[in-house]
């Protein structure tokens, strides 16, 4: 090749290699700035790029924040709702306010207690396994009269936990309250035995029902609280929770705002869900269509005394479950 043509191929070479660069550089400019302005398409982009992750793997995760204030001001994920052989030393504020609930004479000693205690039953944590790939379904299933009738027991059972509390039976009932139970919430005085399958969650209210539960899967030892309980019960032991007196006391400050003497059993469970869960339903709450409160397995009326024993705030409790629902963060099946 002469010179001349040469020196002409290696000029063009430069000059497209230059050009390219320009225009590279002036996309890329006008790229960017376009990122701010609201009109251009690389501004949605980056936003939707932006959004944040999902927290679950459902259409709506119950703890996905930003979108109730009311209920971002009083939830904290960070607390286990259970007591487990990590978490149980309690801090002071909490302890003292426990023991005062039902005002033990003379509390055994806690620690010595939980120890015992956590030589029987597992106190590992298997719920904080929230994360964008789970979608945990919950039924969580009260004892009201409104369920008398209801045809909700097929929808219940299609939850993949399915809590009941206190005396609930199923049994006779399935057509109204299902037949599936993986959570049963008691303390010694309100105890039934269990199948197999189902967890026990013990709410402790006092440091005898902790020396209860130890003794009702083992010796058998403890039959009286303030009054006779089931010395021994059927439930398996590797399954046994306890329900977290840290966490009982966070329901109490944060949702039932101190409200009545202490939350109730339905309320700590529906709680406990909130927090294990990331769609909640919930059945059973409230009073059925004639005002009345009472048990979906007792026909008499005037058992719906338990509502007003001084103890919890029903009406208090009853609003916040209303709240729940109006926020989106539960469906209420009534
Ligand atoms: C949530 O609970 C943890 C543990 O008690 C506490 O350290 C943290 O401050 C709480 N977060 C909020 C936002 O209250
Ligand atoms: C306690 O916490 C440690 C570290 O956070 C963890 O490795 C261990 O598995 C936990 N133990 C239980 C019983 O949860
Ligand atoms: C329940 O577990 C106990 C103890 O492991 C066992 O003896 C019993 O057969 C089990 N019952 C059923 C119905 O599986
Ligand atoms: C419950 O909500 C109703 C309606 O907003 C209100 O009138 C009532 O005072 C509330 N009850 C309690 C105990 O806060």
């Amino acid at each position: 090749m002469p010179l001349l043509q040469r020196f002409k191929h290696i000029n063009l070479k430069i000059s497209t290699l230059t050009l390219i660069f320009i225009v590279l550089t002036l996309t890329t400019v006008l790229w960017s700035l376009s990122f701010h302005d609201p009109a251009s398409p690389y501004f949605l982009l980056l936003k939707v790029a932006s959004l944040p992750k999902k927290p679950c793997a459902c259409k709506r995760c119950i703890s996905e924040l930003g979108l109730s204030p009311w209920f971002d001001e009083r939830f904290n994920q960070s607390l286990s709702p259970l007591m487990t052989k990590n978490n149980s030393v309690l801090p002071e504020d909490v302890y003292r306010w426990w023991l005062r609930l039902q005002s033990e004479k003379k509390p055994a000693d806690f620690n010595e207690v939980i120890k015992k205690l956590f030589e029987i039953v597992p106190g590992q944590d298997i719920y904080m396994d929230w994360g964008a790939s789970r979608c945990r379904k919950c039924a969580v299933v009260g004892n009201s009269g409104n369920l008398k009738g209801s045809n909700y027991g097929a929808e219940i059972d299609l939850n993949d936990f399915v809590l009941r509390m206190n005396h609930a039976p199923t049994i006779g009932y399935e057509k109204d309250v299902g037949s599936k139970t993986t959570h049963h919430f008691m303390y010694p005085e309100s105890a039934k035995d269990l199948q197999n399958s189902t967890i026990l969650v013990l709410v402790p209210f006092k440091t005898l029902d902790l020396q209860w539960i130890t003794s009702a899967l083992t010796t058998g030892t403890i039959k009286q609280t303030y009054f006779r309980v089931l010395s021994r019960i059927k439930a398996d032991k590797d399954k046994v929770q306890i329900y977290s007196p840290q966490f009982f006391k966070y329901v109490y400050d944060n949702w039932v705002e101190n409200h009545g003497r202490y939350p109730s059993t339905g309320m700590l469970t529906l709680m406990f869900a909130i927090h294990i869960c990331d769609e909640v339903n919930l059945y059973g709450f409230g009073a059925d269509s004639n005002g009345d409160w009472h048990h979906y397995w007792e026909n008499n009326r005037l058992a719906g005394a338990f509502r007003h024993t001084g103890v919890h705030d029903a009406d208090f409790e009853y609003n916040v479950t209303m709240l729940l629902a109006e926020n989106g963060k539960i469906n209420m099946f009534r």
